[in-house]
């Protein structure tokens, strides 16, 4: 089996592909992060889209199986877009009893958190590398997850980018399909638009009902990430939604 170089970017980039949500980036891993990638890979990454770099393991219907993923039964969190992987592991490594599905697109940020999983010895963390709307929608069974995470996602700022934004309703729909009843999406951004559009699409899902009336106070469970200390120092306000599946 050889490492996950480039596993999804062809995949990525076929025209008749949804839009990507991500910005594809090409940055050099460095030497821990090669190494990480060397040695935890195996054990702890797949990937979502090229078998022949480190196959998911698939259940008789093709299905994600999560039990041989993790080696046991437990209620499962999917964090899509984990970034360098910080919130993940620091949230991973207070909730033991639940398993994180950590999602990315960009190489360095799975081996960062790979390299966090080894550190923190965390049993509760697996990462896969490529699309996570793509393997929500192929490989995720409905009523499968306990919680959705998705914190601090590309802004995509201008009008004309808007349609790439991973909170939309489409997305949201399937999101909300994968989630049990009971199951919570949370999501977090530093854009003020982006989070008055993930209040309103979050709110307008006739399957979500909001926890809370508007935003919720920040939790104190979800660690400050670079990317949002980035935007705090820029000035920007910080916002959470978090809504359940209520059918
Ligand atoms: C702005 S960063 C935030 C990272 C992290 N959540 C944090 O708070 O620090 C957004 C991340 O989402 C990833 N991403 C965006 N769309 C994705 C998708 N469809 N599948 C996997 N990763 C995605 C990007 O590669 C990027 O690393």
């Amino acid at each position: 089996m050889s490492l996950p170089s480039d596993a999804f970017r062809h995949v990525a980039s076929r025209p008749h592909e949804p839009l990507r949500t991500f910005h594809p980036r090409r940055a050099p891993l460095g030497r821990d992060r090669e190494d990480a990638l060397a040695r935890l890979w195996p054990r702890f990454g797949f990937s979502v889209h090229d078998d022949a770099h480190g196959p998911m393991p698939r259940t008789p219907d093709g299905m994600l199986d999560v039990r041989a993923l993790f080696g046991r039964d437990a209620p499962l969190v999917l964090e899509i877009g984990s970034g360098m992987g910080e919130t993940t592991a620091a949230m991973a490594a207070v909730d033991r009893g639940r398993d994180y599905l950590a999602l990315e697109a960009h190489l360095p940020g799975v081996a960062n958190l790979l390299g966090l999983v080894e550190e923190l010895g965390l049993t509760n963390v697996r990462v896969g590398h490529g699309d996570a709307l793509d393997l929500v929608r192929r490989a995720l069974p409905e009523g499968s997850l306990d919680a959705v995470h998705v914190f601090f996602p590309d802004p995509w700022p201008k009008a004309r980018h808007h349609k790439r934004r991973l909170v939309q309703p489409a997305h949201v729909a399937l999101l909300r399909s994968r989630l049990r009843v009971g199951g919570t999406l949370h999501c977090a951004t530093d854009w003020v638009h982006y989070a008055e559009q993930m209040l309103e699409v979050l709110t307008a899902d006739p399957g979500l009902a909001n926890t809370a009336v508007g935003f919720v106070p920040r939790p104190a469970h979800r660690p400050v990430t670079k990317f949002e200390q980035r935007g705090l120092d820029l000035g920007h306000e910080v916002r959470d939604v978090v809504v359940r599946r209520v059918r």
